[in-house]
């Protein structure tokens, strides 16, 4: 874990209130308001990406009370915290093992429990032997070539509904199409709505096989 962290807190829209997280120092300055957000000397974990923000942000004003919800992907997880204090059962996954710890604490800072997992997305076993959810989150997740394959075919297997949100970099496919609507399973976007240069879009996935 970073030697110093230092605490932050965001305003969620609406009835949302106020996210405290606790995040590496070295990372809070970096980067994410220029027309391209990347942050190289980073561990990306470790950085407040807007994606991040806005799917927290679309997650605190939903109705999610009861509902089982993962985030894949979760970094400094505040999704998983809105959904959480939204009412969700929530389940947490990074394949960096500093992220999942750092989650644990700042879900405590916020008042819900969060249960993390370290693992990778491109494994679906592990993630779908949990049994199902009734909700995928994920934000910017498709940065690298070949996540979007590998998500296509592991949220099916997890849930019946996903939640992406990404920053529309210049030069990538729009989202549909980077995740290949067909892979999943068969499924649709069913509705898109943006929060500055974030596009969220809601899939109805399809059942595989495995999905059952
Ligand atoms: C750009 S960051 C986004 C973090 C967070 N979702 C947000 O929007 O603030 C991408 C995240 O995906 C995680 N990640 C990348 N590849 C992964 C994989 N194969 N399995 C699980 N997590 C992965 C990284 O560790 C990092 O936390």
């Amino acid at each position: 874990m970073a030697d110093e962290l230092i605490e932050r807190r965001i305003e969620l829209p609406g009835d949302g209130g106020r996210l405290r997280f606790l995040q590496p120092a070295e990372s809070a300055e970096l980067p994410d308001d220029g027309g391209v957000e990347w942050a190289p000397l980073a561990p990306y974990w470790s950085v407040l990406w807007r994606s991040g923000v806005a799917l927290a942000a679309e997650a605190a004003g939903a109705d999610l009370g009861g509902r089982r919800v993962v985030e894949l992907g979760c970094g400094l997880g505040l999704p998983a915290i809105a959904a959480a204090r939204a009412g969700a059962v929530v389940t947490a996954v990074d394949f960096e093992p500093e992220a999942i710890e750092l989650l644990g604490r700042n879900a405590e800072l916020n008042g819900v429990a969060v249960e993390g997992v370290v693992a990778d997305w491109s494994d679906p076993a592990p993630l779908a032997g949990r049994g199902r959810f009734d909700l995928a989150l994920a934000a910017d997740v498709l940065y690298e070539p070949g996540a979007a394959a590998a998500l296509a075919e592991l949220l099916p297997l997890l849930a019946p509904e996903a939640w992406i949100a990404d920053p529309s970099r210049p030069g990538r496919p729009p989202l549909a199409d980077a995740l290949g609507a067909e892979a999943l399973g068969a499924g649709r976007a069913t509705e898109t709505s943006t929060r500055g240069v974030v596009t969220i879009q809601r899939f109805e996935l399809g059942r595989t096989a495995a999905g059952g």
